[in-house]
């Protein structure tokens, strides 16, 4: 019987007979990752006139959204929380450089008084620097009531409204339609005015979607006759090497003017390789109406990974199984749906599951949102958020079993 979890990356240590470190359950994120991340992407921007920006509400947490201002990034704030929560840490690192942010989101009110209340700090800062504090509005409605408490040096894009599909049942909600020109030409007409911002689908994210979409924002700005700084393509991007990356922008470069800024918002793609949960198991149980096995972890995708597709790293050897039943791995809630995923479990030679009451399992591709949605639904504890860097070396007993 197999009593304890194995962890094959450099980071994770199986130590017999020492008392655990981490505590289950626990999410551990290698900030090693975000880092090259952020630098790789930090290099390209000189190189193509392009801007990344991190997403806060992907990984809400002080200790990345750190290390992104300490890379130079900018930011994608959706209201007042987020902009407080990044301007407590740029306080917190004394913080004396620009700080590029763009907000886009449906409630903004909040955020308009705290900017106009900054008026003369801010509009020392951005006379010599490109970074800029742009708001995005939604709707004319919210640009209506948000432009006298605006101050002058917050420059405002409108959001568009991007579908490649124009065909599906359900729309998107966010975003003005590019069919409104005169809503745009309002907009536009506002001294503030700069650019524009497209959230893409991360259905239709392939390169030429990207393409079509910058063409139709630059057919709206030659209709309108406005000039701009700044086309954002919003988050959903998942383009891992520089070439791929590099390839992207060249290929909007074609449409878009060489002195227009393109910036794009990745949220969950900072953290992607970074995080794993360590849970543990709770309780196995036969299925009823058909053979395989409930087991229960003490981690929940209701209350904690809500929109991660984890992983099972499981500590066992497929190639030497001659028999396997299925597995669905559940968490400790009462609702029904709790689940995390389901897999083939190999059986030991003698029958047995491998995996027994108080084994401890590590689930990969775990996103920045657990740590977003990390709640206490139906009483169960939040999970604990801890970081690591390859230099540190965790090491931990796996109990039980
Ligand atoms: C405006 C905007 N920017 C960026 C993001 C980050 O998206 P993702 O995590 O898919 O990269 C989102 C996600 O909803 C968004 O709405």
């Amino acid at each position: 019987m197999i009593g304890q979890a194995y962890f094959r990356s450099q980071t994770f240590k199986a130590q017999p007979n020492r008392s655990p470190l981490v505590h289950t359950p626990a999410l551990i994120y290698d900030l090693e990752v975000f880092k090259k991340r952020f630098l790789v992407l930090k290099q390209l921007e000189g190189d193509l006139n392009c801007k990344f920006h991190s997403a806060i509400k992907a990984f809400p947490h002080a200790k990345v959204q750190e290390i992104a201002l300490q890379y130079g990034l900018g930011f994608d704030v959706s209201n007042y929380n987020e902009y407080a929560f990044l301007m407590a840490i740029a306080r917190n690192l004394d913080w004396g450089h620009p700080i590029d942010v763009s907000i886009t989101g449906p409630f903004l009110s909040e955020i308009a008084q705290t900017l106009s209340n900054v008026q003369e700090r801010r509009h020392q800062h951005h006379s010599h620097s490109s970074s800029a504090t742009r708001i995005n509005v939604d709707s004319l409605t919210q640009y209506l009531s948000l432009k006298d408490e605006l101050p002058e040096w917050v420059e405002i894009g409108t959001r568009i409204l991007w579908e490649i599909d124009p065909g599906k049942r359900q729309s998107t909600r966010f975003g003005i339609c590019t069919s409104d020109t005169e809503v745009f030409r309002e907009i536009a007409r506002d001294r503030r005015f700069s650019g524009f911002h497209a959230h893409i689908s991360h259905k239709e994210k392939h390169d030429q979607s990207y393409v079509q979409c910058a063409e139709s924002i630059v057919n709206l700005a030659s209709q309108i006759g406005c000039a701009y700084k700044y086309i954002n393509f919003g988050g959903s991007f998942h383009r891992e090497s520089p070439a791929e990356i590099t390839n992207l922008v060249l290929q909007l470069r074609r449409v878009i003017p060489s002195d227009v800024t393109i910036a794009f918002e990745p949220g969950k793609y900072w953290a992607k390789g970074a995080g794993s949960a360590i849970t543990k198991v709770l309780d196995i149980k036969r299925m009823s109406r058909r053979e395989g096995y409930w087991i229960v972890l003490d981690i929940s995708k209701d209350c904690h990974l809500r929109w991660c597709k984890p992983i099972f790293n499981l500590p066992i050897d497929l190639s030497q199984s001659r028999r396997s039943v299925p597995a669905v791995f559940t968490g400790p809630t009462c609702h029904e749906g709790d689940i995390l995923g389901a897999v083939e479990l190999p059986l030991l030679e003698s029958g047995e599951l491998p995996i027994s009451l108080g084994a401890v399992l590590r689930l990969r591709n775990i996103d920045g949102y657990a740590v977003a949605w990390n709640s206490e639904f139906n009483g169960i504890e939040k999970i604990c958020v801890t970081f690591c860097e390859p230099s540190t070396e965790l090491t931990y007993a796996v109990t039980a079993c």
